[in-house]
């Protein structure tokens, strides 16, 4: 049986949060445990130097998400888990990419052209101000990340369907010309995971700085918690589950039988405080085991960068025959040994 190629990467440029955990990490890690796929999972760091010009952020970031994958018991033995660096062909495929990829194409980039705006809006006089060429040619990387291993489906967050969409269309562009090399990759959003509300209300994100880490200790965890804004209803006032991030939280968690009685306890009045502390301990009681392995696995960096070699030795062989196809393709051929 063909095996169902599945791959997404996590940008290097922050620690991992809850929303991080519960839209992207937990649901990949489940799909790996399925026997018909095979699994590409990803730190992009090359991607991260586009946001994060600070390079002891760039290299924590990748360690703590490393580390994360790892506590919440990513089997590296049945996936293929690299960081993107350590593959150079996927930078190779990039150009070779690049010079298919029509600038059109990329001035549509929601990213980009949020930018441009912006610059427009603040009446900066330039309207490309602080944009970089990383920034504009972002999907570009982003389609050889996916191309270069002929994932058949990628689970992306809403924001990154576009991206999708361009690395389709640049695979199918080269296809065309070349003859048919890649597969056509779809993005993979699913409706039912939830995006976790943040600390403000808002959604949980790095960009807006309301976000609970996954592993930060007990005592921390407890604060953020007490920190999630709720409303002014007094104990006694029922209230209503629906728009709380509180409840959210408890519910991507929870069992049905668990989300029911909460949902009673909103109906009946709870306190805030009480729902709060009640939400730590529930929280913490799941997270534990899993802290304590991350914070092993911080401790044993050379166990994690052993990990990481293995799998760029992985992927290196997988993405160097389709490299090689591609160049040949295009006319650059291997020089014969004289
Ligand atoms: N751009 C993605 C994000 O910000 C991260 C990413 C980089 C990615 N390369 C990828 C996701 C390839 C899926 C596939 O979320």
């Amino acid at each position: 049986m063909k095996k169902i190629k599945v791959l997404t990467g996590i940008t290097t440029s922050g620690t991992p949060h809850l929303g991080n955990y519960v839209g992207a990490i937990r649901p990949a890690i489940a799909a790996s445990h399925t026997d018909n796929v095979d699994s590409f999972y990803f730190m992009a760091d090359l991607h991260s130097l586009i946001k994060c010009d600070d390079p002891k952020r760039v290299d924590q970031s990748t360690f703590e998400i490393a580390a994360t994958w790892l506590a919440c018991n990513l089997n590296p033995d049945k996936v293929t888990f690299y960081r993107q660096s350590d593959v150079p062909e996927i930078s190779e495929l990039c150009w070779i990419l690049t010079c298919v990829t029509a600038k059109g194409l990329m001035n549509r980039a929601h990213a980009y052209k949020a930018q441009v705006q912006s610059n427009i809006a603040n009446d900066t006089g330039d309207p490309d101000k602080g944009i970089t060429m990383g920034l504009f040619s972002y999907p570009i990387l982003m389609a050889a990340d996916i191309l270069m291993f002929n994932a058949h489906r990628v689970p992306v967050g809403k924001d990154q369907i576009q991206h999708l969409e361009m690395a389709r269309d640049i695979a199918g562009r080269f296809n065309h010309h070349y003859g048919k090399h890649f597969v056509l990759p779809e993005a993979v959003v699913s409706e039912e995971t939830a995006v976790l509300k943040g600390l403000d209300g808002r959604k949980m994100s790095k960009s807006y700085d309301n976000t609970i880490p996954l592993f930060v200790p007990e005592k921390k965890l407890r604060k953020l918690i007490m920190k999630i804004k709720t409303n002014s209803l007094e104990p006694g006032e029922p209230k209503d589950p629906e728009e709380c991030a509180l409840f959210q939280i408890f519910a991507a968690f929870a069992s049905k039988e668990e989300i029911a009685a909460k949902h009673n306890q909103y109906a009946e009045g709870a306190g805030w405080g009480v729902l709060k502390q009640e939400l730590f301990e529930f929280l913490n009681e799941h997270l534990k085991d899993y802290r304590n392995q991350y914070e092993r696995l911080m401790q044993d960096i050379n166990y994690v960068q052993e990990v990481l070699q293995k799998g760029a030795e992985k992927a290196r062989s997988v993405a160097q025959p389709l490299l090689n196809e591609v160049k040949r393709a295009v006319g650059i051929r291997p020089l014969l040994k004289v």
